[in-house]
């Protein structure tokens, strides 16, 4: 298809998409998920949509996320919005926009991962730009999520902050090695986040926890044969998050079968 048609064709996708936020059917339970355009994040929007779930797909950019415009032209209940987590006023906004809106699940999936040039460097090599950036999107933002979202998710029949962490971040089962400093340590403020936040949200009725994929193939053109597929992952944390109550509020679970992990 020619550049030009693609790009129209993708604009007219997005516009269908975002101006359906109001139709959300009322009657449907609600998940929003973050960096929904790829990932572990896009084969949830993929999951919950086939379980007939409203589903609040939020992308940092909504004119390149092909695969989740395929995915919302083939289920009429995914609605896909603007966000870069560290946006806190686009946060604010959505939130505003939303307020009259029941949220069930809200999953804060986005995160900036150990992708970039300096991740295995020791600490002499490492990138202090990154690290910060790191924080902000993996610590920061979904705390910020959590507090925006917090009435919505309050007023919905079941009342659950989803966030994905990583067993890296553990001082118990993670790697006894120096690397990916950034991301280990920015886990790791994050689980003490959700952690402290478990003590706000367990007198709204809320529960908060956070959530291990395991090993997860997302890496385009890599294939690590010990990594589930999104598809695996997903679906064990699917089950897992259904069957999370109270007892977990504060905890660090594992996708395969909501066993505790030790911080
Ligand atoms: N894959 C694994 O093995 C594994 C293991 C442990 C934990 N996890 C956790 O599972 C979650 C998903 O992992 P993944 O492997 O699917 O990650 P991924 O493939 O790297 O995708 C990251 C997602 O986050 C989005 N994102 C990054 N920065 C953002 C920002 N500032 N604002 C909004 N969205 C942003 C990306 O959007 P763009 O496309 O716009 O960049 C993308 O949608 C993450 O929290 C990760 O830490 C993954």
């Amino acid at each position: 298809m020619p550049d030009m048609w693609r790009k129209t064709l993708i604009l007219y996708l997005t516009l269908l998409s975002t101006t359906a936020w109001a139709e959300l059917d009322t009657d449907l339970s609600t998940v929003l998920i973050t960096g929904s355009n790829r990932g572990i994040g896009l084969e949830f929007v993929r999951q919950y949509a086939e379980l007939n779930w409203n589903v609040i797909a939020t992308v940092r950019k909504p004119d390149e996320v092909e695969a989740l415009n395929k995915l919302a032209l083939e289920h009429g209940n995914i609605v896909i919005e603007q966000l870069d987590v560290t946006d806190f006023d686009r946060i604010d906004a959505l939130a505003e926009q939303y307020k009259e809106q029941r949220i069930d699940v809200l999953l804060s999936n986005a995160a900036l991962t150990p992708r970039y040039k300096s991740a295995f460097k020791r600490v002499s090599g490492m990138d202090f730009d990154t690290a910060r950036l790191s924080f902000e999107i993996n610590a920061l933002a979904p705390l910020k999520l959590a507090d925006a979202f917090m009435d919505n998710v309050a007023a919905s029949e079941y009342k659950k902050i989803v966030v994905l962490t990583s067993k890296a971040a553990s001082f118990e089962v993670g790697p006894k090695m120096p690397m990916m400093y950034s991301y280990r340590g920015s886990k790791a403020a994050l689980n003490m986040f959700m952690y402290t936040l478990s003590f706000e949200t367990a007198k709204r009725g809320v529960t908060v926890t956070l959530l291990s994929p395991g090993l997860v193939n997302t890496t385009p053109g890599m294939e690590n044969p010990n990594a589930s597929s999104p598809e695996q992952s997903v679906t064990a944390m699917m089950t897992v998050i259904d069957n999370l109550t109270m007892e977990n509020n504060g905890q660090f679970v594992n996708y395969e079968d909501g066993a505790v992990i030790g911080w």
